[in-house]
């Protein structure tokens, strides 16, 4: 049977990167290899979280006798062991720890890459069968390597980061990351249980049709953005429209939907919180990075989202993503609250 060399396997294609930079190290494919590998892990759990009232609730004791962990807890331990067994990073954050990971043996040390990552994002929805994910943010350290990583290496801002993706848990699971050099979707295939090139080189359309929001709020929000969800609706043949409004409550399967099909992603602040529900560290920033990578933009409303300087590890922005002439149109009306 001849091979089909269409098929690019994750590891096939980051290596194939690899041979445009006949200096680099190979460190950030072994880190997005390790990630992979988690994520297929999760992945496993995922599939199986219809069965929990067979398998046992979380919390509890199992048929095996093993504690049963909260899917969001069991991501989090996949994520943050494969990286500290691994060779390619020196540290990790995450949105279910309080504080950052230092790893500290003499081989992470001597990575010069940090990670941050919301390990299951959408966990509302896992009861329910619904698509949720895995975000995360690449740096390069800016301590010494060698050393033990401190909170510095973790408050940079995202225009620093040297890659982000996101895993799909959906009704295929895939695996997207962006590089300065471009967005690549890969699915995995279950057969062989490899990620596989599926979606080369992805571009954001300039213009889409999709608004999502969480309509539920709108009394809370801001008048410039009230303004804007009212146009959206306002919207015919005459003015680009009609516009649908879709929100599903899994961050990662709204995003991803609007950068293949084009449209915008709002998670606004609210007056009980201005600061909406979003984290810059392991939410916003992953996804700002990839979707201005794809032709994109993303902003608070204020500032670029890539440009705002962390000070906690656990803060929230407010946040607006997608497509760039309605982020462009979006602006005008933010441009009002300020
Ligand atoms: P997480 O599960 O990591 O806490 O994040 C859920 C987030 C995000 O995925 C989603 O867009 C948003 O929460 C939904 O929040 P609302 O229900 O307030 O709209
Ligand atoms: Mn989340
Ligand atoms: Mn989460």
């Amino acid at each position: 049977m001849a091979i089909n060399r269409k098929i690019l396997t994750l590891d096939e294609f980051t290596i194939q990167q690899l041979r445009d930079f006949p200096h680099a190290t190979g460190e950030l494919s072994r880190l997005l290899r390790d990630m992979g590998l988690a994520a297929k892990r999760v992945n496993v759990e995922v599939n199986k979280a219809g069965l929990v009232d067979i398998l046992g609730d979380a919390g509890t004791v199992n048929v095996q006798g093993e504690e049963v962990k909260k899917l969001d807890v069991y991501a989090n331990d996949q994520f943050t062991g494969v990286l500290r067994h691994g060779i390619s990073c020196a540290g990790i954050a995450s949105e279910e720890l309080d504080d950052y990971v230092a790893f500290d043996d003499e081989i992470s040390k001597k990575s010069k890459y940090v990670c941050l990552y919301d390990p299951l994002d959408g966990s509302a929805n896992i009861d329910v069968n619904v698509s949720i994910g895995t975000i995360f943010g690449v740096y390069r350290r800016v301590t010494p390597v060698g050393s033990l990583v401190t909170k510095e290496d973790f408050l940079q801002p995202g225009n620093q980061q040297v890659a982000a993706g996101y895993m799909i848990y959906g009704s295929s699971t895939m695996l997207v990351y962006a590089t300065r050099r471009g967005v690549n979707g890969f699915t995995l295939d279950p057969s062989i249980g490899e990620w596989t090139l599926s979606h080369p080189d992805i571009k954001c359309p300039e213009i889409g049709r999709i608004y999502s929001v969480n309509h539920g709020n709108f009394f809370e929000y801001s008048e410039g953005v009230k303004k804007y969800i009212t146009a959206c609706q306002k919207k015919d043949k005459t003015n680009g429209g009609p516009y649908t409004q879709r929100y599903i409550g899994s961050m990662v399967a709204d995003v991803h939907r609007n950068l293949i099909k084009g449209g915008i992603f709002t998670y606004p602040g609210t007056t009980s919180k201005p600061k909406g529900k979003l984290r810059l560290l392991y939410e916003c920033n992953p996804f700002a990075f990839i979707v201005e990578v794809a032709g994109g933009k993303a902003t608070n409303g204020k500032e670029r989202i890539l440009d705002i300087q962390p000070t906690e590890l656990h803060q929230r922005v407010p946040f607006f993503v997608g497509s760039k002439l309605m982020m462009e149109e979006l602006e005008t009306y933010l441009k009002e609250d300020q």
